[in-house]
């Protein structure tokens, strides 16, 4: 069918109006009327009261008066990059989207963040990095929302406001601002245990990195792919920097924040503006669809839980590289609007609880941030590929929609084709079997298991590493109020490690508990570890 047609904007026509740069030999209204003066507001003599009846002085305020718009209540503070992905063929076996074709160039948008500060925070605090990517393919938008970190705090979506709000600051002070050294976030993650996975990785060096350049990226969840013979396999995705991991220390951390607050964002512009292009190789683990939905007897559906690249090697299946700067930041990262849905053929998702409660989130909280329904209409989240959609009208409708009322099948379009039987080109649910059980409010037993991979992740790192992890754990614990919460989070790493929490423990001046637990036997996996890793080269 014909795509929808929409009227281009000023910026698109490259037309002389104000979407166009602002400028031109004379200055308007919103309405194009020209304007004589813009400095002096209307009054009843030079000396008198400002007159209701001046217009452009009410619109130049009221729209002044509206510039903002909230942030986001989450990953609040980012910046963001153009680039293009191009496709290696190396996943062609087991997805059927398109993107992924060896030597496909697709246009990508990528916006890296912290999750907890506020817009104006500092870059180099001690936070999880989010790092999503929009890829313009032409089967449809596919955002991959991941983080610099491959597991979560929490396993089921119904709890990510408790976290959030214990991790935010606090509501009467609003400080701390966007460290994790404080008595809610802590209390929080020594009563949720699963989050001590994620809260390790946080106390690591992987939470302050060096660079936007120099980070991984996860996507977190197990996604299904299918291939174009319906074959399906579970995977992971990774993003690997070109430059390495690296990380900032501590006490660099901490000067730039006050020296430089704005030290990442401006070391991405920088590179990118130099030429200096930051490239990352996306890769999958694959492991077999059984119905377990485990691999080496790791739950797939658990975001808690990794697998270690040893027992499942990431395989390159394309490239990044980010080349050019937003030309303005409202228009690009701040108006940008991620969501796991956006999905193209050939990849799925899972019943991962985390997963499913994201797939309502986003929407749902795009709605209020970009003013109503139609923000795909923005430029930055317009599709690259034709849209053909039933919506219509709306807050900030920018489509003229022409034709008769969208329905389908309708015999009075012009044969606007019903979209049944396209099942080569189209999405496809893959229709996974859902098992016949009681509604339940419950987790599976085998996302009990809170510490082995905690354990696994500590006995990976490095001393310099280890000994990062056990300052970085006294320092923020040695700032809580309460030493119940010091002594609740004291006992979760008695169960990770006995050799943690007596450092630990020393460095509160507290005595170190008893594991509760019995210790996991686990093999280390160099991989994630940042030191002395191979990285492979051009
Ligand atoms: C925003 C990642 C879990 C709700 C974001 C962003 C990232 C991200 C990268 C910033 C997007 C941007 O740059 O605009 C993740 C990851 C998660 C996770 C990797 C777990 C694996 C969740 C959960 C929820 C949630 C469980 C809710 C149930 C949100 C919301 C936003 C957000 C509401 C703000 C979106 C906006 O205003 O446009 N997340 N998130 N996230 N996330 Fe998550």
């Amino acid at each position: 069918g014909a795509p929808e047609t929409r009227t281009p904007t000023g910026a698109e026509t490259g037309a002389p109006t104000t979407a166009n740069g602002q400028q031109g030999a004379y200055l308007t209204t919103s309405q194009g009327a020209r304007l004589r003066d813009t400095d002096h507001s209307l009054k009843a003599g030079p000396r008198g009261p400002i007159l209701l009846q001046d217009h452009h002085f009410r619109e130049k305020i009221t729209h002044f008066d509206h510039e903002r718009i909230p942030e986001r209540v989450v990953h609040a503070r980012g910046a963001g990059a153009h680039g293009v992905f191009t496709g290696y063929g190396t996943a062609e076996d087991v997805t059927r989207a398109g993107f992924l074709a060896k030597g496909k160039e697709t246009p990508v948008f990528v916006r890296f963040s912290t999750v907890l500060g506020s817009r104006g925070s500092a870059d180099t605090v001690r936070d999880t990095r989010g790092f999503a990517t929009k890829f313009y393919t032409d089967e449809g938008t596919f955002d991959l929302v991941g983080n610099n970190m491959p597991v979560f705090f929490i396993q089921d979506a119904i709890k990510f406001p408790d976290i959030i709000h214990a991790a935010k600051p606090h509501p009467d002070r609003e400080i701390p601002q966007a460290q994790s050294a404080h008595d809610t976030f802590w209390d929080f993650v020594s009563l949720h245990t699963e989050a001590q996975h994620h809260t390790i990785w946080n106390m690591s060096d992987r939470g302050i990195p060096r660079s936007y350049r120099t980070m991984e990226g996860f996507g977190v969840h197990t996604f299904r792919l299918v291939n174009a013979a319906g074959g399906t396999v579970l995977v992971k995705f990774h993003w690997k920097p070109k430059l390495g991991v690296h990380s900032l220390t501590w006490e660099e951390a901490q000067l730039l924040g006050g020296l430089d607050p704005d030290f990442h964002r401006r070391d991405l512009y920088d590179a990118i503006e130099a030429g200096a292009h930051p490239e990352w190789e996306l890769g999958i683990q694959v492991f077999p669809d059984t119905p377990e939905e485990t691999f080496a007897g790791i739950d797939l559906l658990d975001p808690t839980k990794i697998v270690p690249e040893e027992l499942a090697p990431v395989q390159p299946i394309g490239k990044m590289v980010l080349n050019r700067t937003p030309t303005n930041f409202f228009a690009e990262t701040e108006q940008v609007a991620f969501h796991l849905g956006h999905l193209v053929p050939g990849i799925d998702v899972t019943n991962d609880p985390l997963f499913q409660g994201r797939l309502f989130s986003y929407v749902d909280t795009q709605l209020t941030r970009l003013g109503g329904p139609n923000f795909s209409q923005l430029p930055i989240n317009r599709p690259h590929a034709p849209v053909n959609d039933m919506l219509r009208d709306g807050f900030h409708q920018d489509a003229v929609h022409g034709g008769v009322a969208p329905y389908r099948p309708n015999s009075l379009d012009g044969g606007n084709p019903f979209p049944a039987g396209d099942a080569e080109h189209a999405f496809v649910d893959v229709p996974v079997t859902v098992a016949e059980a009681p509604k339940v409010r419950a987790n599976p037993a085998s996302f009990d298991d809170h510490y082995s991979q905690v354990r696994l992740f500590w006995l990976s790192m490095s001393p310099v590493e280890k000994e990062h992890i056990i300052r970085a754990y006294t320092f923020e614990l040695g700032k809580c109020y309460h030493q119940a919460i010091k002594e609740r989070q004291l006992r979760a790493l008695a169960n990770i490690d006995p050799v943690l929490c007596a450092e630990v423990a020393t460095g509160l001046g507290l005595p170190a508990p008893e594991p509760t637990l019995p210790l996991t036997d686990v093999t280390p996996s160099p991989a994630l570890s940042q030191v002395g890793r191979e990285w492979p080269g051009d």
